[in-house]
């Protein structure tokens, strides 16, 4: 690397960084680390968030400008004279140049995925990003798995066998399901309740067990409850299906199988979503955890952000090489 391209590469970087000067060195490090697998563990309210925040910015701004060595061709020495004496406060036009000058490969706002378990963790994401960014955050893909879901379903579900105008059953519908099988195969309705059977079965769709996989996990058990659930989330499937629905747990659990299954399908989004970040980690289950995994399988630039928490520790075994740390 010539003496130039070292100094342009630290010159961008310095100024990427002035443009993010309120975050704490951490939070900046974080923020400006864009490539590869980035896990984020700190305490609640300690600025997790922020940084997602400020991160989507820097690569809506910058690219992967801040963690690149690439310089363009076309620098020139005046160019990086204007980086090395960038002023502390710059006017429009100055901010405009260096944004030029420190851009790389900056994906566009669809091309970003930020994506969060709980509806009130996804409205703070969208509320926030739309404060930083403008009206640009509308095109960022900044939501709940379960919305991300229903949007990849509605364009690709035919491929598994429903309708792409599939219904949503919520827990009363799936209930109400429940209820009619556990009469038609004649079992005790004191003993399954479907609250019970609804939890048990999405405890297996979290393990990403299929209604035979269930089956035959329980048959050599003698445990003649389960074998008899399972037996339930067989005809609970088939039912809903029947009328062209998906419960909750099915909205992932499906995309989870659209995507194992049509390499077409995974090839679109592993190649659309440029950058994956997940907020509030600790929250996602196994089968986010998969999905996570195939979204952001193809350039793997994912970063997961959490509390220092119990399921972080299924992502330590997971490829990623960078773990960032900080409190307040
Ligand atoms: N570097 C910073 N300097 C000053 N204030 C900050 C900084 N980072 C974050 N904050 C502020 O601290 C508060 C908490 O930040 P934030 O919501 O990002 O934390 P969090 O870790 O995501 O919280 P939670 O655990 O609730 O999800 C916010 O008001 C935010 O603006
Ligand atoms: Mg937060």
């Amino acid at each position: 690397m010539t003496d130039f391209d070292q100094r342009y590469i630290a010159a961008r970087r310095a100024v990427i960084a002035a443009d993010l000067r309120r975050l704490n060195p951490m939070q900046r490090q974080a923020a400006m680390t864009t490539e590869g697998p980035l896990l984020l563990l700190a305490g609640a309210g300690s600025g997790k968030t922020t940084v997602l925040i400020q991160r989507v910015y820097n690569l809506l701004t910058y690219g992967r400008g801040s963690d690149s060595s690439d310089v363009p061709p076309w620098a020139a020495e005046e160019d990086l004279a204007f980086l090395e004496s960038f002023p502390q406060r710059p006017d429009e036009y100055q901010v405009e140049r260096a944004r030029r000058l420190c851009a790389v490969d900056v994906p566009r706002p669809w091309e970003i995925l930020a994506i969060t378990f709980t509806n009130k963790a996804a409205g703070e994401l969208k509320d926030r990003l739309a404060a930083r960014l403008g009206p640009v955050a509308n095109d960022v893909w900044a939501s709940t798995f379960h919305s991300a879901c229903v949007r990849i379903l509605r364009r690709d579900i035919d491929r598994l066998g429903f309708d792409k105008d599939f219904t949503i059953y919520d827990t009363d519908d799936s209930r109400r399901v429940i209820r009619d099988i556990v009469k038609e195969l004649n079992l005790d309705e004191k003993a399954f309740q479907p609250k019970t059977i609804l939890s048990i079965i999405s405890a297996a769709k979290d393990n990403y067990e299929s209604p035979a996989a269930f089956a035959k996990k329980h048959e050599g058990e003698n445990d003649w409850k389960l074998s008899r659930i399972a037996k339930v989330y067989e005809r609970y499937a088939q039912k809903l299906r029947a009328a062209n629905a998906l419960d909750f747990d099915d909205l992932i659990y499906h995309t989870v199988t659209l995507l194992q299954r049509e390499p077409e399908v995974l090839a679109y989004y592993q190649n659309k979503f440029r950058y994956v970040l997940v907020d509030e980690y600790q929250d996602t289950n196994h089968l986010q955890y998969l999905l996570t995994g195939l979204l952001a399988g193809g350039r793997r630039n994912l970063c997961v952000v959490g509390d220092d928490d119990q399921s972080i520790y299924r992502f330590r075994g997971a490829n990623i090489e960078n773990i960032l740390s900080f409190e307040k």
